[in-house]
Formats: C-alpha cells, structure tokens, sequence
C-alpha cells in the first residue's frame, strides 16, 4: 500500500526569528508533490510560523509539550497551547531529550496520550546508542523502548502517530545507518506494531529514519520499503537543501 513519504526538519535550538523567517520565504509558493508531507519544527519561540502555511505548504510541529493540560509548571509548554496557534504535532521520546533531560519512558508516555488527546499528531523517536548496536542487540532494545513508550497506546491513537526511528551513533555525528540497516528496523518496528495492532493498522503506519540523513543518501534511504521518510536535523537548516529533500521525496512519489 502507498503510505506517503514525511520529510520533517527537527531544527532543534537553531535559527532565529531572521533566519527563519527568510527559510520561509525561500518555500514560499514552492510546490511539493501531494503525496510529500513537508513538515518543520523549529524552537518554542518560533513557532508561530505556522501562521504562513497559506503561502508555503509546511506543516509546523514543537519540539515537546509538556504532559498536563495547564497549571504551574514555569518554562513549559500543553499541547492544547500548541493545537491553539495552529501547530500539526509533536516530536517526543527524543533521544537528546532522554539523554540530556532524563525523560523516562514513562514519562514519554504521558506526553503522548495528553498531546493525542488535545489532537496534535505525535513523532514518536526510538533508537538504540552505540554500544546496543555494537552487540547486536538493538531489535530486542526497540522492543523494549516500544513496549515501554508506544506499544501502550490503543489503536485510535497509534493512528495519529508516526515513528522516527533514530539510531543514536547516527545523530549529527555524519554516520548514516546503511539504508538496509535503516530498512531492517523499520521493517522490524512495523512487525511489532502488526503484533499489537493488526496489519491493517501496521500497514497506514509512516516509520521515519533519523540520523544524518542529507540530499546525497536520501534518495537510497527513502526508497526502502518500511521506510516512509526522514526526520532530518543538520540537512534541514538549510532552505536549499530541505527543498531538495522534498524533491527527492517527490520523485520517489511518481
Ligand atoms: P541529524 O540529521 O543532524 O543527524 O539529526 C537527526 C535528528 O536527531 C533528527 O531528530
């Protein structure tokens, strides 16, 4: 079955009003293909960019949300607030934010069903470090990391999830994963989902690859099977290299 190919820059803490605005300007009156969901999300401060989506089809995500709906939590961010100015979804279970800000798997979770539950679409992120990968031991790590964070979720809600997977050596560090190691896993997430949900709800399912992914190794990698697109940090800064990502996803599309 056709699923459509994501192309979503995680700008993480990079760009400023000036700067954004003028990637802006860059997209404005491009046309991707139909079947290419062109998505940025860039830092909390900036998030009313969506306010443009008439003039440039992106759809904007956050970076997080916090898990409850209002209340004192100074620095933080609810999904309904996020849904209110016009933002798509989220990106949780980031590895940096479970690396650098401990967000537990539990606590992803909780994220999860609050930003489902206000209609964000969630981008779900796992992926194994290094030393998992080292010894051969990252299928059974995802299987934990999904049965601890996504596998929970009912079937409505997987509906408006997508899966990055993120291998974390492949993080900004120029090491792609292979596109069959990239196919590998995202054929094995697929499988897990089957498991819990069924095919019909596996097969609509998009799974993203994270990691390095630039305009020279897209093309291989988003043609794998069970890969549906990428979610891109460093390539997607860059106006002319995301549009060519978006061109190369467009391609793939015809
Ligand atoms: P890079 O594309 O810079 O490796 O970042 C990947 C990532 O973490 C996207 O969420």
């Amino acid at each position: 079955m056709a699923r459509e190919i994501y192309v979503v820059g995680n700008w993480k803490m990079n760009h400023t009003l000036d700067t954004c605005t003028s990637f802006w300007d860059d997209l404005e009156g491009e046309d991707f293909h139909p079947n290419v969901r062109a998505g940025i999300a860039p830092a909390m401060p900036l998030l009313h960019i969506s306010e443009r989506k008439s003039t440039a089809p992106i759809d904007v995500y956050a970076q997080n949300c916090h898990e409850a709906s209002s209340g004192a939590y100074t620095g933080e961010s609810s999904a309904a607030m996020l849904k209110s100015i016009g933002i798509t979804g989220v990106i949780l279970g980031h590895s940096e934010r479970r690396e650098i800000y401990h967000e537990s798997d539990a606590l992803i979770l909780a994220k999860m069903k609050h930003a489902l539950s206000a209609d964000l679409q969630v981008i779900y992120c796992c992926g194994e470090p290094l030393d998992i990968r080292k010894a051969g031991a990252q299928n059974d790590y995802i299987k934990d990391q999904l049965e601890a964070s996504l596998l929970p979720l009912d079937v409505d809600q997987l509906a408006q999830v997508c899966i990055a997977y993120e291998p974390i050596w492949a993080i900004g560090t120029g090491e792609t994963a292979s596109a069959q190691q990239a196919q590998d896993m995202c054929a094995h997430i697929r499988s897990l989902c089957t498991e819990k949900y069924g095919k019909e709800a596996a097969d609509k399912l998009h799974i993203l690859y994270g990691g390095s992914v630039k305009p020279a190794n897209a093309q291989e990698i988003f043609s794998q099977t069970d890969v549906d697109g990428g979610l891109v940090g460093g390539a997607s800064l860059d106006s002319g290299s995301y549009m060519e990502l978006l061109q190369i996803a467009g391609k793939l599309m015809e």
